[in-house]
């Protein structure tokens, strides 16, 4: 029996589809990336978030954060980041070579704080304390929250280059692309 192999247009077209659907998909692997960072002193940093939209005309991905959180200082400092996806089901892992820049203000932010601030992932943005910083002894965060004072931060990520790896039994493949360009790598 002959074997389909996706072919490179259909790879790359895949790879968006899947991204688009994590968003949409609370249990899509692909939900829940790892991004890291580069600190400031040379320090490399990673932690899982979610994805929250995926553009592949403007190759775009975005995640929401607390605009106190570490992370946010350190793509401040440097925008360049990678996020790192795995999927079982795809036997696929892209690594996503990005360059980030933070939205604090302006109507995208507030726009999509109108949308979310009533969910319970609100609370992650209404911390009285940054995501981080020590807690005392006698501290707490239950309580009525201000739903107007919000650290809600908006991190837009312009994808550079896709590094695609396919694991399968019929023999790995590996790519490296960009918005214009195809390679194939050895695995
Ligand atoms: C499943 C999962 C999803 C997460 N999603 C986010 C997220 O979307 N945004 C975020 O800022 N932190 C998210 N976190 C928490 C981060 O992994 C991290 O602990 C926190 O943001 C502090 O990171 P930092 O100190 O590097 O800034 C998530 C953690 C887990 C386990």
């Amino acid at each position: 029996m002959k074997i389909h192999l996706p072919t490179r247009d259909e790879v790359r077209h895949q790879i968006w589809k899947e991204l688009g659907r994590a968003t949409q998909d609370r249990h899509h692997a692909w939900r829940t990336p790892v991004l890291a960072t580069v600190c400031k002193n040379g320090f490399v940093n990673a932690r899982t978030v979610v994805l929250r939209a995926a553009d592949p005309i403007q190759g775009h991905l975005q995640i929401f954060t607390d605009a106190r959180s570490p992370k946010v200082t350190e793509i401040t400092d440097m925008a360049d980041a990678v996020f790192v996806f795995w999927s079982s089901r795809l036997g696929w892992q892209i690594r996503v070579r990005v360059n980030m820049s933070v939205l604090t203000t302006g109507s995208t932010v507030e726009t999509l704080w109108q949308r979310i601030k009533h969910s319970a992932s609100a609370r992650d943005y209404l911390s009285t304390s940054a995501p981080g910083s020590p807690l005392s002894a006698d501290a707490s965060e239950a309580g009525e929250i201000d739903l107007v004072v919000s650290n809600f931060a908006v991190v837009n990520a312009q994808v550079i280059e896709i590094d695609w790896l396919e694991l399968a039994r019929t023999g790995h493949r590996r790519a490296r692309l960009t918005s214009d360009a195809w390679e194939w790598l050895t695995p």
